[in-house]
């Protein structure tokens, strides 16, 4: 029975690779800021209020001038192809069917081609500088013609946090078959048949830039020669110049980083620790994010991410003031659990959570939702 985005865990626990699943559930160094993030949600608390009249909840709204169903969007995601065979191109088909954006991640198994070529359906691209600007350059390009309805650029990952669990487990990518991961991969046959032994399994944008048989150490020292330590806000303004349509900068933290996003021409900004993916230390993402909402002041959109696991996480964001919440791991283990079924459960059952959440908290709609709804 699946009831809630931790049955999709379990079951994507079951069906893939550990090495692939960690990949996911960890974080960086000590995970501290992975918990966190988790943590202070939960300890929210909302207040219930009854006897207001909820027949009706809307959760329609819009991010970027996008209209939605709910305001949710799935967050860009690396080697989301390797969790099911097509990963991206399920995402995308799933998230359109559902009525939300789905950001696909430079370092996706599939290429942007093949998500516009499979789907037909308008996508948000997220990218990183590359000290290389000729790849942005072309990166943009790409996206552009794939006619992708907005630019997301991740400003957190100058360095790579250490995720000490992929080394730990031997992750590669491509995957290989392994004498430590044997037994593993032979209790995944489903897995093995159609992502290890399939058509995708490496970098589908960069192909060309990386060779097909690197394997992660190769990533991160990719990483680290490709991405870019000494960008900075002109850097950012560039992007902006060369990008026609609706620009998304992700992984602000902090009261003045979010003022300077917003001067660089931002539409967007979305507060987020990378999952608890970077600096380890840092603040949960929900527990700046009222700070950032005020110092923004309306003058752009604030969108949400870190620990979300269901719609009453979503609702707790909404409540500090986000314009919508991204999800990472929440996806990427229903896509695991059950590929694009999987993922528009997921998104059911947040929708689901949503609006019971907000109807008892009497919140008649999503542009209703404020610090009312909780007992701060
Ligand atoms: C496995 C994995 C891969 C990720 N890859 C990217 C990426 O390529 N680009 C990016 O901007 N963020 C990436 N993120 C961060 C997510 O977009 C998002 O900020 C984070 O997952 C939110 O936290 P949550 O997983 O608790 O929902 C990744 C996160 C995970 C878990």
């Amino acid at each position: 029975m699946i009831l809630d985005i931790g049955d999709l865990r379990e079951l994507a626990r079951r069906r893939i690779p550990r090495a692939i699943f960690d990949y996911a559930a960890g974080g960086a160094y000590e995970e501290r800021t992975l918990l966190r993030n988790s943590a202070d949600l939960d300890a929210m608390t909302f207040r219930q209020r009854v006897m207001v009249d909820v027949s009706n909840v809307s959760l329609e709204t819009t991010l970027v001038g996008i209209p939605v169903s709910m305001p949710l969007a799935i967050g860009p995601t690396g080697l989301a192809g390797l969790f099911h065979a097509d990963g991206e191109i399920l995402a995308a088909k799933a998230a359109a069917a559902c009525g939300i954006p789905y950001c696909m991640s430079t370092m996706s198994i599939c290429s942007i081609e093949d998500v516009r070529a499979a789907t037909g359906k308008p996508f948000w691209f997220q990218q990183y500088l590359m000290k290389d600007r000729g790849f942005n350059r072309e990166l943009i390009e790409r996206a552009a013609a794939a006619q992708c309805s907005a630019l997301m650029l991740t400003l957190d990952l100058q360095v790579l946090g250490e995720r000490r669990r992929d080394p730990r487990n031997g992750l590669t990518v491509p995957p290989r078959l392994t004498l430590r991961n044997a037994w593993d991969v032979a209790t995944k046959p489903a897995w093995a048949f159609k992502v290890l032994f399939g058509k995708r399994r490496t970098f589908g944008n960069l192909a060309g830039r990386i060779g097909d048989s690197s394997g992660i150490r190769t990533l991160s020292e990719w990483t680290a020669t490709q991405f870019d330590p000494s960008a900075n806000w002109r850097d950012v303004e560039w992007v902006r110049s060369r990008w026609p349509g609706k620009l998304i900068l992700k992984g602000v933290l902090d009261t003045e980083d979010a003022r300077l996003g917003l001067a660089a021409g931002a539409d967007a900004i979305v507060v987020s620790n990378h999952g608890g993916r970077q600096l380890d230390g840092a603040p949960s993402s929900i527990s700046v994010l009222a700070e950032i909402v005020a110092a923004v002041d309306g003058r752009c959109e604030v969108f949400f991410d870190g620990g979300i696991r269901s719609g009453q996480d979503i609702a707790k964001a909404l409540a500090l003031g986000a314009r919508g919440a991204l999800i990472g791991r929440s996806f990427l283990y229903a896509l695991a659990a059950a590929g694009e079924a999987g993922v528009a459960k997921a998104v059911e059952i947040m929708r689901n959570e949503l609006r019971v959440t907000l109807a008892l908290t009497g919140t008649s709609s999503v542009a209703a939702a404020g610090p009312h709804m909780l007992r701060l």
